[in-house]
């Protein structure tokens, strides 16, 4: 009898619940016809839905739902969006509903419309708003000696935007040492005298680098110690011609392999495991004999914020170099692309310098966007993933501390100048557009990205 009442209970609850069915999340699919004002947005059915509410925001977080688009109800499994602007970012949503429940939210698509948003470019100088920062730092740009007339279009820019300049190779062991202790100075001379003229600081890249070694040393037949001899002559010789002149040097490039080892060079062979901290001590004596006390010695290596295993090998090289009181600073290349490093992994990159005092430069940034050659024009998705990944590293860097705070390098003006796209030393077979300057000097967005990175 207590057994038959029990059943009956269970099957009047069980009937109970089947009237009051939950409704499941929506699952939100990419958009179709994008077009210059629009695009259909599209989601799933959800089982015992009358309808559902659409979102649409310019932002990810959904902070900037669109009044026309904000939970709109519609009745199908996709919506006509129009009225936008082109070339811009949105994001859509939906919620399922029926009289008396709405679901979770969907997952968020990501839209970029076609066309141009016809939103000029913040036209606002670089240095200029850097400067107006209470900690601001220096602005750099790679350069050639042969852009550097007055009037040029180059000049122009650099005039108006930068206050710092690295020799995108001209200031190089294999352009400057043309045989043991003989120097052509043409036309790195033409670079620092440009730079001191301009009030534009100098930053020497680079002493020591295994990928410009000079045809005459790689063949030097003498001895390992007279080996040394010609790196210490030579690092002595170029230190005390820049003294002054030349505000700070990369001292060592690229020591460090991508195993985490000391890079196998013609360097560590001859020289032995000390030679880094050799050229960074030659180097600091030479200045000081010249009488610059202030310059500053860099360390420059890649992909430190991607491979830990590169960069604990960095820090601790580091650690000997500060131990023996010779390095100043770090040098982050910062090569990236729209989608690597995140912005934990550069974080933590460059507390790990913070950490142990030392100045940070930014020293080669640039930002891919074809690293799979999927794209055979610049979209405008790319554009705003660019623009938004040069705002995230220049937040990044403007948070940091005033001390450790020392210049932000673009390595190269426009796109179609950059040692990116066609690299074969990267292995990128298609075009790119990693710079902040199209092909005509027109500032991108991701110009305006570096400027809204100090806000
Ligand atoms: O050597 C000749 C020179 O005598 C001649 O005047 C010139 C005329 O174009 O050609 C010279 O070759 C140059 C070469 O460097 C010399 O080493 C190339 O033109 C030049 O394009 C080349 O590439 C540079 C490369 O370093 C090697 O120095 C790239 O422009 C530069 O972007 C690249 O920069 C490096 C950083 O220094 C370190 N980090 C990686 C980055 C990319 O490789």
């Amino acid at each position: 009898m207590l057994a038959s009442l029990v059943f009956f209970l269970n099957a009047c609850s069980k009937d109970d619940n089947e009237t009051v069915e939950t409704l499941e999340t929506p699952v939100a699919n990419a958009p179709k016809d994008v077009n210059d004002h629009g695009f259909k947005a599209k989601w799933n059915y959800v089982s015992y839905s009358k309808s559902y509410l659409l979102d649409v925001s310019t932002d990810e977080n959904f902070t900037s739902i669109l009044p026309n688009y904000n939970a709109k109800t519609v009745t199908d499994l996709n919506e006509v969006v129009v009225g936008l602007t082109g070339g811009t970012q949105y994001y859509y949503r939906v919620r399922a509903k029926n009289e008396t429940q709405i679901s979770d939210y969907s997952n968020v698509i990501s839209v970029v419309t076609t066309g141009s948003s016809g939103i000029p470019e913040d036209p606002t100088f670089l240095k200029v708003k850097v400067n107006k920062l209470a900690n601001p730092f220096f602005v750099g740009m790679a350069i050639k000696a042969s852009q550097l007339i007055n009037g040029s279009p180059y000049d122009v820019i650099l005039k108006n935007e930068f206050s710092s300049i690295s020799a995108e190779y001209e200031m190089k062991m294999d352009q400057i040492s043309t045989a043991s202790g003989v120097y052509n100075w043409t036309v790195a001379d033409k670079i620092v005298a440009y730079g001191n003229a301009n009030n534009i600081n100098v930053h020497g890249h680079a002493l020591v680098w295994h990928n410009a070694v000079p045809q005459w040393l790689k063949d030097f037949s003498g001895t390992n110690a007279e080996f040394a001899a010609e790196v210490k002559k030579y690092i002595t010789d170029v230190v005390t011609h820049y003294a002054g002149k030349v505000k700070s040097w990369d001292v060592v490039n690229e020591a460090v392999d991508d195993s985490g080892a000391m890079r196998n060079t013609i360097f560590l062979q001859r020289m032995g495991p000390n030679y880094v901290k050799d050229c960074f001590q030659w180097a600091r004596n030479a200045a000081i004999a010249a009488g610059d006390a202030s310059l500053l010695l860099f360390y420059n290596d890649y992909a430190t914020s991607t491979n830990t295993a590169k960069q604990d090998k960095v820090f601790s090289l580091l650690d000997d170099l500060k131990a023996a009181k010779v390095v100043d600073g770090v040098g982050f290349q910062m090569h990236n692309t729209y989608l690597s490093p995140t912005k934990a992994q550069i974080e933590a990159d460059l507390n790990k310098a913070v950490a142990k005092g030392l100045k940070i430069h930014v020293s080669e940034l640039d930002i891919q966007v074809n690293q799979f050659n999927d794209i055979s024009t610049f979209t405008n998705e790319r554009r705003l993933a660019q623009k938004a990944k040069y705002k995230e590293m220049v937040q990044l860097y403007n948070a940091l501390p005033a001390a450790n705070k020392y210049a932000l390098t673009i390595w190269g003006m426009r796109d179609n100048e950059s040692w990116i796209p066609f690299s074969t030393e990267l292995n990128h077979p298609g075009n790119d557009w990693p710079l902040l300057y199209d092909s005509n000097f027109a500032v991108k967005s991701s110009h305006t990205g570096f400027l809204e990175g100090l806000d």
